[in-house]
């Protein structure tokens, strides 16, 4: 009966510790959504235009997808703002000082989104969210311009990081063990070629970003145009 009670003692320890650490993924897993391509140099975005689903929506799924973020965000446990639906519920268009979305991200208290330790999102992130929901918060699909022969560090290869993985991977929040908010923290994930990898969605390897809109060719090319030139930090 005494090992009994110590076995139930040690289990319970174990599970209390084991939810504690679960990462915050919703029971079942993050849902599949068919990659959008990024039409890339075909149907260009207009001078300005911000499109939703390669530049706000990648960033949503990256940046909240977690529960923190759908508590204050959306309000519903459990649901991430993965749809233009979604986000919209949050959003009023033309006004950003009166949507819940855009207060979120630039508020000064607890409320800030993402929750702390998280970074907070950088003001060009926040820019690009205003001038988004200042053009009418339209479910823009047109394609950012994409030129596989530029990639420089700094100008073309880690804003498309920033967008589409930071979120889930940084200092404060270590999905799969990886860290990509930093060059020398990319140039690891580059050199066990698990970058590429999972950005092509390879054998073996979970595709990245998990939901959302994918990287077009054309970035997977950049990004890769990038590593052969040897990943330089310019
Ligand atoms: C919504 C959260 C989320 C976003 C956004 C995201 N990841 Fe991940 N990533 C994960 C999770 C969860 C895992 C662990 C998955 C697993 O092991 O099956 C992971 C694992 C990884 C791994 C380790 C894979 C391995 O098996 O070695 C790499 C590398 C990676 N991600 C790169 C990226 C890149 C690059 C991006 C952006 C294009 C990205 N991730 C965007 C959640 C995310």
């Amino acid at each position: 009966m005494q090992r009994l009670l110590l076995f139930c003692g040690i289990l319970a320890t174990f599970l209390f510790v084991a939810c504690t650490t679960d990462p915050v993924i919703p029971v079942g897993g993050l849902p599949v959504i068919p990659p959008t391509q990024d039409p890339g140099t075909t149907n260009e975005c207009e001078d300005g235009i911000i499109s939703f689903q390669h530049q706000v929506l990648p960033l949503m799924v990256s940046a909240c997808a977690y529960s923190g973020c759908h508590d204050v965000i959306s309000h519903e446990e459990g649901v991430i703002l993965d749809s233009y639906e979604k986000i919209l519920r949050e959003v009023k268009p033309g006004d950003p000082g009166d949507s819940e979305l855009y207060e979120s991200i630039t508020e000064n208290g607890d409320d800030i989104m993402p929750p702390p330790p998280a970074a907070r999102l950088s003001s060009a992130q926040i820019t690009m969210i205003r001038t988004w929901i200042q053009q009418g918060a339209e479910n823009t699909d047109c394609g950012t311009p994409c030129d596989p022969q530029a990639f420089a560090f700094t100008a073309d290869i880690r804003p498309l990081i920033d967008n589409y993985c930071v979120g889930c991977h940084n200092n404060s929040r270590l999905e799969g063990g990886v860290n990509l908010s930093s060059y020398s923290n990319i140039l690891t994930s580059v050199n066990n070629g698990s970058l590429m990898a999972t950005i092509r969605g390879d054998q073996y390897y979970p595709i990245m970003p998990p939901t959302g809109s994918r990287f077009s060719d054309c970035r997977i090319e950049q990004i890769q145009n990038w590593i052969n030139d040897g990943a330089p930090n310019n």
